[in-house]
């Protein structure tokens, strides 16, 4: 085991979990920062069973106070942090004239903000190791969307200039990179949509690569990112979508 230390935010399901399963299994010491302590603990319990180290911390990273007692005790257990993957994301479809300057707020702080929120916190640390680096997650409504996921759209598209500022204002000490998931299998999908087969074989044809992805597909992603072979990288918007931005029209309705 390396004694590189990982945060992955909202690992207790989906796509966190993934990544945070992938960077144990690839020897580093990971935290489990995630607002639902269930999950959070089983998560946490799958990696420690399955030979890695980790911890869980309980963290809403909309609030500061949180995001500071996760950098800290992080700190405070393992002593340093290499790597922290903002993963915590979450949408919801209203439009835009019908959502509450409350509710846009809501989605704005839980993608947005709380990236921000932990980027900050945690750049002393970082800045102290090598190859330290950031991986946000933003979304295809970063790029193209639909009507009704307005607050969402700007949230992810405020994460890839985000990243970019991070990118110029972290050089030379820590790497800054977002990644952009196409359609991701995740429970929060699952419960999303009402009949699961037949939503997925409506979006097979999203995806040139003819199937929808998987949290491994992802982590896979940022495991690289993290790594030594991306130590010249810094500030790259990289999509994991099966080459679901690349299409014009939808594979098989063009005429
Ligand atoms: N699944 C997809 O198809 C897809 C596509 C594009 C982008 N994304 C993005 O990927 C990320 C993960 O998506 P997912 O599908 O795995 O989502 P998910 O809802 O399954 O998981 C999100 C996790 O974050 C946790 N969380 C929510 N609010 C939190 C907070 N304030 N503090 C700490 N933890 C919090 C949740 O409890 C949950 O465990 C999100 O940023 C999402 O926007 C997902």
């Amino acid at each position: 085991m390396s004694e590189r230390v990982a945060i992955v935010t909202g690992a207790g399901q989906g796509i966190g979990r993934g990544i945070a399963e992938r960077l144990a299994a690839d020897g580093l010491r990971v935290v489990v920062a995630e607002v639902n302590r269930t999950t959070g603990e089983e998560s946490t319990n799958a990696i420690v069973n399955a030979g890695g180290s980790a911890f869980f911390q309980h963290t809403d990273v909309t609030d500061e106070t949180s995001v500071a007692a996760l950098i800290d005790t992080t700190v405070e257990r393992y002593g340093r942090i290499d790597v922290l993957v903002n993963n915590v994301g979450g949408s919801i479809n209203i439009p835009i004239t019908e959502i509450t300057a409350s509710k846009w707020r809501e989605i704005v702080d839980v993608n947005l903000t709380g990236t921000f929120l932990c980027a900050q916190r945690a750049r002393r640390y970082l800045s102290q190791q090598p190859n330290a680096s950031i991986v946000n997650v933003a979304s295809l409504h970063a790029l193209h969307t639909v009507p009704g996921m307005t607050a969402y759209a700007a949230a992810k598209g405020g994460i890839l200039s985000l990243t970019r500022s991070l990118a110029l204002e972290y050089a030379p000490t820590v790497r800054v990179n977002v990644i952009i998931p196409g359609l991701i299998e995740t429970e929060a999908w699952f419960q999303a949509v009402q009949d699961v087969e037949k939503a997925r074989k409506h979006r097979l044809g999203f995806h040139p690569l003819g199937r929808l992805g998987k949290p491994e597909d992802v982590a896979g992603v940022v495991a690289f990112l993290t790594g030594p072979d991306a130590a010249f990288l810094t500030g790259v918007a990289l999509p994991v979508d099966g080459g679901m931005t690349l299409q014009l029209y939808r594979s098989g309705a063009e005429d």
